[in-house]
């Protein structure tokens, strides 16, 4: 866990204090050497029992640890796809190569437009443009942090081949909207609910309801066996072009040596299925216990002037809580930066994280878009029309006030919730001070 939120720029909390109980909340901020107002550390991740050795040690004696000849993969694949409400499921090595081997199945490539939001992992990026499809980005509502199905419509072009919008934070899209213009733009829709394990919208499981999704088991999700993927869809046919990607291209030969497109080894591992069935026997718990800090959070939170939880969307009717997102006003704050207010909640023993970056201006895109392969495809006059659509203002405005807290400090208690809300009313109450930290 602490490798891989350091990798997502997580600060890392303070090391253990005096008691935290004795310190007040408008005591002295730990950043100006007070008592940090917590020196228990938020719940560990991953949680390991017994049932995870059992079904580690099983594969592991059992010498099947490929999905060649083993069969804990299909079991999962089952085991997902009824949980979810979905007709199939295909599990893969990770969640890049689940959208990967979606886009694949699905034809996208080169000339092709696919809608995305700057909002994401690169992974959403990545896989698009690894198909040399181009990746246009629409804006997203500053207010829920998802994708805006406004700018959506606004992206779609008669280049346009697929729309993929992604659960940020485990939060629904705005399925309603998004599905309607599928329909009526007779576009695909293809989920990334790599960060969605179980949210919902209108009661149906997140990656079930657009023409496929994806999801994520990489070591922070919900759901984790270190890595791995899945992709649901109840299209029959598609989820047989996805697994044949993800199988070098193979296809019915019984041999194995029949290839009927190109593809490459996004397979998982027995290891990793084995895993993730031994996890998903506290799933249910542990997703009860996020809801239930996430409302006690949302309710302090909003009683602060300058934090705005973000939104949920009026029909998502449960998120998975990946990420606890919220808004930081700096304006609200005596102008104490959202760096320095970062540096102050790490103090105070609650490590937060400013999220990511407007992938649209990040360097990658520049790279990819003039590289050969890009040029060849792309004449130049379209590159610049990309270059040229390509603004996302809320997006933009977003990523300057963003804070997140991780899905695992959500599995703490009650008491965890009211000291993360405690310091921040404290590093409020002394934002001037800290100014100068
Ligand atoms: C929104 C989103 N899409 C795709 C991915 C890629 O998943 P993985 O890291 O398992 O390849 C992630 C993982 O962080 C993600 O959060």
């Amino acid at each position: 866990m602490r490798e891989s939120l350091s990798r997502r720029g997580f600060i890392g909390a303070a090391a253990a204090g005096p008691a935290a109980a004795a310190v007040v909340t408008n005591g002295k901020p730990a950043l100006l050497g007070g008592a940090p107002i917590r020196s228990v550390k938020f719940p560990a991740w991953p949680i390991v029992r017994e049932n995870d050795e059992q079904a580690l040690l099983a594969v592991l004696r059992g010498g099947k640890w490929g999905r060649t000849n083993g069969g804990v993969a299909k079991k999962f694949e089952e085991s997902w796809a009824r949980t979810l409400g979905a007709k199939h499921s295909l599990a893969t090595a990770n969640g890049t190569s689940a959208l990967i081997a979606t886009l694949g199945a699905m034809g996208i490539g080169p000339g092709d437009e696919v809608i995305v939001p700057p909002y994401t992992f690169v992974a959403t990026i990545n896989a698009v443009l690894l198909h040399h499809a181009l990746p246009v980005f629409a804006d997203t509502d500053i207010d829920t942090f998802q994708i805006d199905p406004r700018s959506i419509s606004a992206a779609i072009t008669s280049r346009t081949a697929l729309i993929l919008p992604v659960h940020m934070g485990g939060s629904a899209a705005n399925l309603d909207a998004i599905l309607e213009i599928g329909k009526a733009r007779k576009l695909p829709v293809l989920e990334d609910a790599c960060q969605a394990h179980f949210g919902e919208w209108r009661g149906r499981k997140l990656g079930t309801l657009g023409a496929a999704g994806c999801f994520s088991f990489q070591a922070s999700k919900n759901l984790n066996s270190g890595e791995g993927g899945a992709i649901v869809t109840d299209d029959g046919d598609l989820i047989a072009r996805c697994d044949s990607f993800h199988n070098n291209g193979r296809g019915a030969d019984p041999s194995g040596f029949g290839y009927v497109r190109n593809g490459a080894n996004l397979r998982i591992t027995e290891f990793q299925a084995a895993l993730l069935l031994s996890q998903m026997t506290r799933t249910a718990e542990q997703s009860k216990q996020r809801d239930l800090n996430a409302a006690h959070l949302t309710k302090r939170l909003r009683e602060i002037p300058g934090i705005t939880p973000a939104r949920l969307e009026d029909g998502c009717t449960r998120s998975a809580w990946h990420l606890y997102m919220f808004r930081y006003s700096k304006q609200a704050f005596d102008g104490l930066s959202r760096a320095t207010f970062l540096k102050a909640m790490a103090a105070e023993g609650i490590p937060s994280s400013r999220g990511y970056v407007p992938l649209n201006k990040e360097p990658l895109m520049e790279a990819t878009l003039s590289s050969k392969g890009f040029r060849a495809i792309y004449p130049e006059k379209r590159l610049k029309e990309w270059r040229e659509r390509n603004q996302c203002p809320a997006n933009d405005r977003l990523c300057e006030e963003a804070v997140w807290f991780t899905q695992t400090m959500l599995l703490g208690s009650k008491e965890d919730m009211d000291q993360i809300a405690d310091a921040i009313l404290r590093i409020k109450a002394h934002a001037a001070a800290l100014r100068s930290a």
